[in-house]
This record gives C-alpha cells, sequence and structure tokens, in this order.
C-alpha cells in the first residue's frame, strides 16, 4: 500500500522551523508511543544540533507499557532525554518539568558564568500531525499561562506562553512531516490515524493491522469480538464484520464499516495497549 504525501507544505515549514529553532534552547519532541521512530522526521536532528533535547512518547497510555520501557532506553542511549507521557490525562507532566531543568544543565551553567540569573529557558514543541502538540501544550502549559505579545528584538514578533519564571515555550507547534520512504512507515502511521482516512485505504489497512496483532498482541481480537483467530486474516475480518454486525442490504458484509469498527477500537485503546513498532 502506498501512501502519499505533499513536500511542498514541508519544504516552507522546514523553513520557518529552521528560523525558530535559533530562537531556543530546548527542543520537545513528541512522537507517538504506538510508533515511536516512524512518528519522527529525522531532519529535526540536523536542525536541532546544539540544542537540548527531550522526547516525549505521548500517548504512553495507549501503548504496551513493555514497548514503552523498552522506547525510553533506545532514545536514553541515544542522547536524549525521554519521558512518557499521557497529554490527555497530564500524566508525565510532573516528570518533565525536572527532566527539562536536566537536560538544560548546561545552557543555566553558562549563563550563570557569565552572571545572567534567571533567565528563561526557551522551548520549542515539535512533532507531526496528530501526535498530540496542541493537546500536550494546554496540558503542560495548563491554565495559569499568560500569553505576552511581541517584544520587539527578542521575540521577533512570535508569540511566547510564559509558563514561569524558568520557562517560556514558544507557541505556535513546528509541524514536521514524517518520512514515507519505507511503504511500512505510511502504513504504520495510517494505523494511528496521522494520515487522513479518506486518502487510504482502510479494508487494506485493516487486514495490515489483523496481521500484525495476530502475530504480536495474540488473543486481543478474541477478546474484544470473541472471534476465533484462525485461518486467513481476510476471514479474522470477515468474522469481526459479522458479530458486529456490519452487513449490507442482502447479509453481504460490509468491509468498510468492519475497518471502521476495528481502527475506532484500535486507537481509542479498546484492543489493549499496543504498539505497532517495537524496538
Ligand atoms: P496535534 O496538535 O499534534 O495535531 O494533535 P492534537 O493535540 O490535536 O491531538 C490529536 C488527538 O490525539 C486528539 O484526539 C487528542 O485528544 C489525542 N491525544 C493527544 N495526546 C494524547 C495522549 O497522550 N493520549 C491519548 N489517548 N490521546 C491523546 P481527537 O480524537 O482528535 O480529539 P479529542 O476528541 O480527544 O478532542
Amino acid at each position: 500500500m502506498n501512501v502519499q504525501w505533499y513536500p511542498g507544505h514541508m519544504t516552507k515549514a522546514k523553513r520557518q522551523m529552521q528560523e525558530d529553532i535559533r530562537l531556543i534552547d530546548l527542543i520537545i519532541e513528541l512522537v507517538d508511543a504506538r510508533v515511536p521512530l516512524s512518528s519522527r522526521n529525522p531532519d529535526i536532528d540536523e536542525m536541532g544540533k546544539n540544542k537540548s533535547r527531550l522526547i516525549l512518547l505521548n500517548k504512553a497510555d495507549l501503548a504496551d507499557e513493555r514497548q514503552n520501557e523498552a522506547w525510553k532506553a533506545y532514545f536514553q542511549e541515544k542522547g536524549f532525554f525521554v519521558v512518557k507521557v499521557d497529554s490527555r490525562s497530564g500524566a508525565g507532566m510532573k516528570a518533565i518539568q525536572n527532566i527539562i531543568q536536566e537536560a538544560c544543565k548546561e545552557k543555566i551553567e553558562k549563563d550563570r558564568k557569565k552572571g545572567i540569573k534567571n533567565r528563561p529557558i526557551r522551548a520549542m514543541v515539535v512533532g507531526i500531525p496528530n501526535v498530540g502538540k496542541s493537546t500536550f501544550i494546554n496540558s503542560f502549559a495548563g491554565k495559569a499561562c499568560a500569553k505576552t505579545g511581541n517584544k520587539p528584538g527578542v521575540t521577533r514578533g512570535k508569540q511566547w506562553i510564559h509558563l514561569n519564571k524558568e520557562m517560556k515555550l514558544l507557541d505556535t507547534p513546528g509541524i514536521l512531516w514524517p518520512k514515507f520512504e519505507d511503504p511500512e512507515v505510511g502504513v504504520r502511521l495510517a494505523c494511528v490515524g496521522s494520515i487522513k482516512d479518506d486518502i487510504v485505504n482502510m479494508e487494506e489497512l485493516s487486514l495490515n493491522l489483523i496481521h500484525f496483532l495476530r502475530e504480536r498482541y495474540a488473543g486481543a481480537l478474541k477478546e474484544r469480538y470473541g472471534v476465533l483467530e484462525e485461518g486467513e486474516d481476510v476471514q479474522v475480518m470477515e468474522e469481526i464484520g459479522r458479530v458486529r454486525g456490519c452487513l449490507k442490504k442482502g447479509q453481504e458484509l460490509d468491509y468498510a464499516r468492519t475497518a471502521l469498527v476495528l481502527f475506532d477500537d484500535f486507537r481509542s485503546g479498546r484492543l489493549g495497549r499496543i504498539t505497532l513498532e517495537w524496538v
């Protein structure tokens, strides 16, 4: 399956981000904990050289906890600071504060040597569409944040969210586009909903998901739908459709509706906590 994307958007966004990155000390990169590699754009490593780096495994509540831990270790080994978060509930937000101080220790130390006291850490939140950037910013900034107007010379017309004395966030989340060179990346991103459903063949995608689940999370489909996980993937899909009453007139199976049921359940965690990309 081939998923299309639009590099035109990306060039402009990338230029903007390169400009914005000059203004900040720390990059807070959100990745989807269910697909931690596929939901990254490797350009950010190049753009973010010399900046403190924090990776948030967002939607950790939907991902397999064992894999969350494995991915955390994986990124830490590569030199990133890492926190698992659930931006919707706010879990992990407290841990972030301390980690940020640690991630920016060098900057704080440099400031101190220069005699600069209490200059806030400036951070930017980046990630691919739908990874949860807005939800994270709202949750992290909370209600206490105050938006300030333009400060000429300092912000160059940018909006900053003043979180507290120690930190401020660049208001607009940096949107990155995932790399699609590997078709598997497209499939994984479509599964988690980072690619619009209307440009994806959802029925084919269902077979991909069913295949993966049977291999790595045997029993998950059985538990949710009471189906036997036997035979071809398409047979399992048909069984799910029948159990869920996804039928057209004349008792013909409605594959499109079956796909909707399956993805609705998967994306909302009703199939269990599932990680599609394993370390
Ligand atoms: P974006 O700015 O990066 O594009 O993403 P956004 O915050 O809009 O979040 C995309 C979807 O992901 C939203 O769901 C949001 O609630 C959900 N989400 C964000 N972070 C988390 C998380 O840590 N855990 C879980 N379970 N969900 C998360 P939606 O269905 O599009 O909207 P809504 O109905 O939840 O408002």
